[in-house]
C-alpha cells in the first residue's frame, strides 16, 4: 500500500510508531478521528503491537485494493507494484526456467500466485499470520507458504533463491535504519550469490510534499455481490522524520443497498530512495536497476549481491 527517513535509530523507536497505531486504533474506537494529533502523541508509552499485527484484520479485506486481474488466478507478475512492472518483468524474464523464488512479504499471495503460474518454484512468507492464512487459501498447494519475519528468513526457509521479491510497499514497515539493514541482510543470506532482489516503495518524499488528506480509489470494485469503494485517509506529520498514518477505509454496499464500512489503521516509517540505496549497500547489495523519478508515486530497485 502503496508504499530519507527519519532514521528512528532503535527498536524502541519502532515501538513508538506502533504505539501511534495502537493509540490511533483506540482513539478511533473512542470516536476521535484526528489522526494527526495521534502521531504527535504516539511516542509517550511503549505498549507495542507486533509488526504485521495491524495486517491481521486487513487480510480479509486486502483483495479490495487490487483489480480482478491481479487477485484472480493466474494473476499478473509485478501486479502489486503496477508502476514498476517493466523492471520486474525484465528481471523475472532473465531467470532460468523453474528457478527458486521467494516472496518475503507475500500478503494475500498475489505476486506468488503469478510467479508460480509462470513455472517458478515459489516460497511465500509474511510476518502476518492472517496474511499467510489468506495466501495459503489462495495459492496452489505446491507453493510453500509460511509465517516469517524478515530477520527470521535464514532459519525459516531453505535457500538459495535466484530471486527474492519484497513488493507492495512493504519495507516501510521494517522500522529503523538498522532494522531495515538487518531485514535486507537476511534477504541477502537466502539469495544465491548470482541472484536478484527486487524491492519497491512509495515515493515518500513526494507524499510528504503533496500532503494529501483523502485519496479515494479510482474505481469501485464488485465481488461476490458486494461493491467496495476504498479510501485512504492520510495523517502526515510536518517533519519527514516522523512516521505517518493512513486510515484505510472500505465502504461496502450489499445487493440490498445496505452500506457498511470497515477501517484499518496502518503506520509507516518513511525513507528516501537514497536511504534505501545506502541501507541496501550496508546489507551487501548494489542497485542494478531503478524506476525512481522524483515525480512518480512509486519506484522499485532491482539489486544484485555486491562484490
Ligand atoms: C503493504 S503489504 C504488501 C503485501 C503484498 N506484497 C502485496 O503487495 O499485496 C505489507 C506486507 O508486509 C508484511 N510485513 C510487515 N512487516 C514485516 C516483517 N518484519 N517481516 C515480514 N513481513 C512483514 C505485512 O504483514 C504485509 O503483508
Amino acid at each position: 500500500m502503496g508504499g530519507g527517513p527519519p532514521d528512528a535509530g532503535s527498536r524502541g523507536a519502532v515501538r513508538h510508531a506502533e504505539t501511534a497505531a495502537a493509540r490511533g486504533t483506540r482513539a478511533l474506537h473512542n470516536g476521535y478521528t484526528d489522526l494527526g494529533s495521534m502521531v504527535d502523541q504516539g511516542c509517550r508509552s511503549c505498549d507495542a503491537r507486533a509488526v504485521g499485527d495491524y495486517y491481521r484484520d486487513l487480510a480479509a479485506d486486502y483483495h479490495w485494493i487490487f483489480p480482478d486481474e491481479i487477485v484472480d488466478f493466474p494473476g499478473v507478475i509485478g501486479g502489486t507494484s503496477h508502476d514498476n512492472r517493466e523492471l520486474i518483468e525484465a528481471t523475472v524474464s532473465a531467470l532460468p526456467s523453474g528457478a527458486r523464488v521467494l516472496d518475503c512479504a507475500c500478503g494475500i499471495g498475489t505476486d506468488a500466485m503469478a510467479l508460480a503460474h509462470a513455472g517458478f518454484q515459489v516460497t511465500a512468507t509474511d510476518a502476518g499470520p492472517g496474511m499467510v492464512d489468506e495466501a495459503r487459501r489462495r495459492l496452489p498447494a505446491e507453493v510453500e507458504v509460511r509465517v516469517a519475519r524478515w530477520e527470521e528468513l535464514p532459519a525459516a526457509v531453505t535457500g538459495p533463491y535466484e530471486l527474492v521479491v519484497c513488493l507492495g510497499n512493504s519495507l516501510v514497515h521494517a522500522g529503523s535504519h538498522q532494522e531495515m539493514v538487518s531485514a535486507l541482510s537476511s534477504m541477502r543470506q537466502v539469495l544465491s550469490p548470482t541472484g536478484m532482489l527486487i524491492v519497491d516503495s512509495r515515493n515518500w518524499e513526494l507524499l510528504y510534499r503533496e500532503r494529501p488528506r483523502i485519496v479515494p480509489a479510482d474505481r469501485v470494485r464488485e465481488r461476490d455481490g458486494v461493491r467496495c469503494w476504498c479510501v485512504y485517509v492520510w495523517s502526515i506529520p510536518e517533519r519527514f522524520g516522523e512516521p505517518c498514518l493512513a486510515e484505510l477505509l472500505f465502504l461496502l454496499e450489499r445487493q440490498d443497498g445496505s452500506v457498511t464500512h470497515r477501517r484499518h489503521l496502518i503506520d509507516f516509517q518513511p525513507f528516501t530512495p537514497a536511504d534505501l540505496e545506502a541501507r541496501l549497500a550496508e546489507a551487501g547489495f548494489a542497485v542494478a536497476g531503478s524506476t525512481y523519478r522524483p515525480d512518480r508515486q512509486r519506484y522499485a530497485f532491482a539489486c544484485r549481491v555486491a562484490g
